[in-house]
């Protein structure tokens, strides 16, 4: 199937600059996508909520340095604005959804049905 829009959650507050909120999402075989949402400059941004070094969430120990996002578990870093590695010299990007907001609700684009990449 095609990805498509699927609401993520609906918001009761705003979210706080530089800072990884973490919801779910289910597909028909009850597997869990993880999303990890931030914003930065008023822009939302949705990335896997998996550190593609060992599969931890990023949300739990993750922090922003310098536009990056610094995975606190054994600090791999990747760059904000669109999840591409930076250090150490090798690794994965980390999955990015177009993500947008309507009224108080987030929605992802996503092809649920498939099963989560890592
Ligand atoms: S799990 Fe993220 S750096 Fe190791």
């Amino acid at each position: 199937m095609a990805a498509t829009w699927y609401l993520l959650t609906e918001l009761s507050f705003e979210l706080s600059p530089n800072k990884l909120y973490s919801f779910e999402l289910k597909n028909d075989k009850q597997q869990v996508w993880e999303i990890a949402v931030y914003q930065i400059n008023d822009e939302y941004h949705a990335i896997l909520d998996q550190c593609p070094h060992r599969r931890l969430t990023l949300s739990s120990k993750g922090y922003f340095e310098n536009g990056k996002i610094v995975c606190g578990w054994h600090l791999w870093q990747f760059k904000a604005e669109n999840g591409e590695h930076v250090a150490p010299p090798t690794g994965n990007c980390i999955p990015k959804f177009p993500i947008k907001r309507e009224n108080q609700q987030l929605f992802v684009l996503i092809d649920i049905d498939q099963s989560p990449p890592f």
